[in-house]
């Protein structure tokens, strides 16, 4: 028997007792506090419609005539069997799928004349695709697990999908898409609440989702997060970002299924540096090696130049997105945090001669969840459990569990759910 099918059979004995065993469920079902899910960068499907101002030879000269009466509304993300049937749209989607910076409003925006629109936002229908693949990474399991549980799709289980391009911008900047995200789930979470019986909600987040349910939190007044939130279940997000985004990856590869691989195209989101590590958490250590020179987070503004980013994208990163990673605080709710460890994860990037284009010639590794490094999580004991405004606080490493393996892995789901469960028992 090797170590799996062990390890197995431990879960399938154990679960004999787990918890959550029909009697008891049948018993909290009527009264589970609301859950509202938050999933991870990739993860909302976005359409997208395009407007007279459109012009495919200056907005999206790759779309050619593929787009020719196309009227109304369509799925812009993530729509794997339109790109698979016509691999010609790849180049076309990953257009008109890229964000511009207007100066003059001081934000991000869609290529002119495409507008967009998150999907079946407040339900957790619109998760995933139809890539089956993308929807275990994307909380299929976990609403499963969580339905299994007694929550139920409207009643007491919601979703707040999100476009996963925008990112907080510091108080004083302009964040329109980001803000109005905000009052979404604001009026989400009151009317979760209401229909609940007025009991307060349980936040449960994935990834990317962790950090944008955070700068919800922090930006809410006090006395509404006490009344609405009852707790806070963040899964896969660390404290301070992870040095595998330091990989812009090369410029020329376009994979359909991966949204990395539009890589011109996630480079111009106002996401692609929202997770580069923090100078506050990785410190002077080097991230990234080349013969000629070491990078540590401190000199992520140099690094980013060297990867072809112009000058105001290296302003913005220092303007706009260091604020708010520098300021990733604690929430003030009661907070669970969720992590995998014990698999290799990126903690530096070799590039001897500096062609960051490239692959890297080496990839040093240490502990994490493959993604995020254990520093990183490590630091939110330090930046969210030591701080004072934070009453309760409980962080969990899930040994031999991968990033998307804490939402997917039946042994980690079944410790996810546990806490939602034991948040429902909590008094306070
Ligand atoms: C995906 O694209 C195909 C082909 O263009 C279209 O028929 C289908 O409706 C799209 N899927 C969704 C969910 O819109
Ligand atoms: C940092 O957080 C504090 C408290 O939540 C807030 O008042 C301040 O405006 C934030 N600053 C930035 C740059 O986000
Ligand atoms: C990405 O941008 C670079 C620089 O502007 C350009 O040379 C390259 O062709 C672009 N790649 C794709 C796939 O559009
Ligand atoms: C870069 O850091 C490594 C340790 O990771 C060190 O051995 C090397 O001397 C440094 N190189 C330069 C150019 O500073
Ligand atoms: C993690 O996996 C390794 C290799 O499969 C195994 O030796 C080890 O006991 C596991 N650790 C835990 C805590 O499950």
């Amino acid at each position: 028997m090797d170590g799996q099918a062990q390890l197995l059979l431990v879960l399938l004995v154990a679960s004999a007792t787990w918890p959550f065993s029909v009697g008891s469920l049948a018993r909290v079902a009527d009264d589970l506090h609301p859950v509202v899910l938050l999933p991870g960068y990739g993860c909302s499907h976005l359409d997208a419609r395009l407007t007279d101002e459109f012009e495919p030879a200056s907005a999206a000269p790759s779309c050619g005539g593929a787009l020719n009466g196309k009227t109304g509304w369509f799925r812009l993300w993530n729509n794997r069997t339109a790109l698979q049937e016509d691999p010609a749209l790849v180049p076309c989607y990953a257009e008109l799928l890229r964000l511009v910076y207007d100066p003059v409003a001081g934000d991000y925006r869609n290529v002119p004349g495409v507008e967009t629109r998150v999907v079946s936002f407040g339900t957790t229908r619109g998760f995933g695709s139809d890539d089956p693949g993308s929807k275990t990474g994307c909380m299929g399991k976990l609403v499963e697990t969580l339905e299994g549980v007694g929550y139920r799709e409207g009643k007491n289980l919601f979703g707040a999908p999100y476009d996963f391009r925008y990112a907080p911008a510091p108080p004083g900047q302009a964040s329109s898409e980001f803000s109005c995200f905000l009052s979404s789930l604001r009026v989400l979470v009151e009317k979760a609440s209401k229909r609940n019986g007025n009991m307060p909600v349980i936040l449960v987040t994935h990834s990317l989702g962790g950090l944008n349910a955070n700068a919800f939190l922090s930006r809410s007044p006090l006395a509404w997060r006490r009344r609405y939130v009852k707790h806070f279940v963040m899964v896969s997000t660390g404290a301070g970002g992870s040095v595998f985004r330091l990989r812009f990856g090369s410029s020329s590869s376009s994979s359909p299924t991966d949204p990395l691989s539009f890589a011109n195209t996630t480079r111009s989101f106002a996401t692609a540096f929202s997770v580069l590590p923090s100078p506050k958490v990785f410190g002077h250590a080097p991230v990234v090696v080349t013969r000629a020179k070491n990078y540590s987070a401190y000199n992520i503004p140099e690094y980013l130049r060297a990867n072809g980013f112009s000058d105001g994208e290296v302003a913005r990163y220092v303007t706009r997105v260091l604020p708010v990673s520098l300021n990733f605080s604690a929430p003030a709710v009661p907070m669970t945090c969720i992590n995998g460890i014990g698999v290799p994860t990126p903690e530096k990037l070799v590039y001897w001669d500096g062609d960051f284009g490239a692959k890297p010639d080496q990839v040093v590794y240490g502990d994490g969840d493959g993604a995020i490094n254990i520093a990183s999580m490590l630091a939110l004991d330090a930046l969210i459990g030591a701080d004072p405004e934070q009453d309760y606080f409980k962080s969990l490493l899930i040994h031999n569990t991968s990033h998307v393996g804490v939402i997917s892995d039946s042994f980690a789901l079944e410790r996810l759910v546990n806490e939602v469960l034991e948040a429902n028992r909590a008094i306070v």
